[in-house]
């Protein structure tokens, strides 16, 4: 296992991310955690992450005490990485300062000693790297050497090789450092004899031994599905584990996009023989919907119908099983796991408050389900993986997200007015449609149609219109906390306006969403 302590750097999930792509295990916890849970997983790596801080400032995070003792006495390899070296040289009994001058952005560094982590490399070697720290390593503690520096004469990597400590100022992780990932690669296999080993079908298999270790044979377990990745590859894994046993509720809310409830059953059913009762709540939802504007009600009401709907799923179950069910699937990634912890003092928040309004809305209380969370050590790509190897239909792994309370956060006001769902529904599906036509989908992190109660004058063949505004939107991001809009080419805007009004009635006009996020949120409420 190879650990990586988190300080705070936005690049921490990208060492792990990275360290996983070479087939090495590694997880990522808080820089700050005690000792024993480091000790605990018995890592025979541990990496310190950059992190924003100075380490002279008053609240700047640290290893815990007894660290450095327990990583000598077991032989365990320690690599900082930027303020994950100043942490070692300063807790090591150096000195660090702030830098002569600072090095962000793109620099050089060189190599000037042939050893340890640039043992592959010439002395003069010169690489690109990518630099963001503003102090630097003034004097090395004891036993330790540079072996790179940079153009301006800094400090870029060190190492004691008789104690296994290694630091690199630099970030190695991301691809601005062309060659960060072969010194990853170096520095695990050829400094500190790490195997390659870790493979998805190994994840696969541990989870299903997990799994029927931690029910019981006659143990029941519910799944709400959405239709999308997390949820469908997290039951499909539990189904393969304990087959019928598994118990999945596919709600239909009257939100959901064109046609969307029979392709999601399909799949289910056809391609992955997954056994998932169908609730029609159309009515339900749309009925408690009327009339309401605002859109956290909007919200909240949806959340409490999903509730109404999965408690009697459960109560159903229970009169049919003579048993209630003990277990709930979740479809819980590594990243919510690891944000919901983040270092003290590093600025990142509790993403936790962002993703509960987007799961489906809570559980009863009174449910007491304990979680089955699958996915929990895997990032989203690892789940597609994982998906393939389950044989989850491809179309179905790369699809674009879509909110839990669907297309009522892209209906503005009140979705029940007119044939307000059907028209953003119609739009949708020709803007998706033309998308994947001109092979940009798996280019866009996400591209939907949005519905403005808005009524603007138009002509269309001869005759004056008074018809409804709609506006497109399509994104570019890494996890949909921050994106960019995506820049089509014009003639496929100017395509898709024209089938549009042609082909939908009620909508004389086609506007484009061109903000990113922030200052705009993804969707439109
Ligand atoms: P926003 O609009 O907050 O969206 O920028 C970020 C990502 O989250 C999705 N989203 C939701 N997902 N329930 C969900 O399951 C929700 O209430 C919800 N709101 C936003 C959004 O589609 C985007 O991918």
């Amino acid at each position: 296992l190879v650990l990586i302590l988190d300080f705070g750097s936005q690049y921490t999930h990208l060492i792990t991310r990275r360290i996983r792509a070479l087939s090495v295990f590694s997880l990522c916890i808080s820089g700050t955690s005690p000792l024993s849970s480091i000790t605990s997983l018995n890592p025979k790596v541990v990496i310190l992450s950059g992190g924003p801080h100075s380490v002279h400032s008053d609240d700047s995070p640290s290893f815990p005490d007894g660290f450095v003792d327990w990583a000598l006495s077991n032989g365990v390899f320690v690599l900082g990485i930027c303020y994950g070296l100043q942490l070692i040289v300063q807790r090591l009994g150096g000195e660090v300062r702030v830098g002569q001058k600072q090095e962000y952005g793109r620099m050089e560094i060189e190599v000037v000693k042939s050893c340890g982590i640039f043992a592959g490399k010439k002395v003069g070697d010169k690489q690109v790297v990518w630099m963001s720290h503003g102090d630097e390593a003034a004097r090395l503690p004891d036993g330790f050497e540079v072996v790179a520096t940079s153009l301006q004469g800094a400090v870029a990597a060190v190492e004691d090789r008789k104690r296994k400590f290694y630091g690199l100022q630099y970030h190695p992780e991301v691809t601005h450092s062309p060659e960060g990932m072969e010194t990853l690669r170096y520095f695990l296999f050829e400094v500190c004899g790490v195997n390659a080993g870790w493979k998805m079908e190994d994840v696969m298999d541990e989870e299903i031994k997990v799994i029927n270790s931690t029910l019981a044979p006659d143990d029941h377990v519910i799944c709400a599905l959405s239709g999308g990745v997390d949820s469908t590859v997290a039951a499909t894994l539990v189904h393969k584990a304990i087959g019928d046993r598994l118990h999945c509720v596919f709600v239909d809310n009257g939100l959901l996009r064109y046609k969307e409830r029979e392709r999601v059953m399909e799949t289910f059913e056809s391609d992955l023989h997954l056994p998932v009762t169908c609730v029609d709540a159309s009515d339900q939802f749309l009925s408690k919907l009327k009339g309401v504007v605002d859109p956290e009600m909007k919200r909240k009401i949806i959340g409490k119908e999903f509730i109404c709907i999965f408690d009697a799923f459960a109560q159903e179950l229970e009169q049919k099983l003579g048993k209630k069910p003990a277990f709930l699937v979740q479809g819980t990634l590594y990243p919510d796991v690891i944000e919901s912890c983040p270092p003290p003092g590093s600025g990142r928040t509790h993403s936790h408050t962002i993703k509960s309004h987007h799961n489906v809305g809570g559980l009863p209380k009174d449910m007491k389900l304990k979680l089955i969370e699958p996915l929990k050590l895997l990032f989203k790509d690892e789940v597609r993986q994982l998906g393939k190897i389950l044989k989850v239909p491809e179309p179905f792994l790369k699809r674009h997200p879509f909110p839990g309370p669907g297309l009522a956060v892209r209906v503005l006001g009140d979705v029940t007015e007119g044939n307000a769902l059907d028209i953003v529904r119609q739009v949708d599906e020709i803007f998706i449609q033309s998308i994947k036509d001109a092979g940009i989908y798996d280019s866009i992190w996400q591209a939907f149609a949005v519905f403005l109660p808005v009524k603007s004058v138009g002509v269309q063949g001869d005759q004056r219109t008074h018809s409804y505004v709609v506006t497109l939107r399509a994104v570019t991001s890494q996890d949909g906390m921050t994106a960019d809009w995506y820049c089509f080419e014009s003639s496929f805007l100017k395509d898709v306006s024209q089938k549009i009004c042609n082909n939908v009635r009620g909508v004389n006009r086609v506007t484009l969403d061109i903000t990113s996020k922030p200052p705009s949120t993804i969707e439109w409420e």
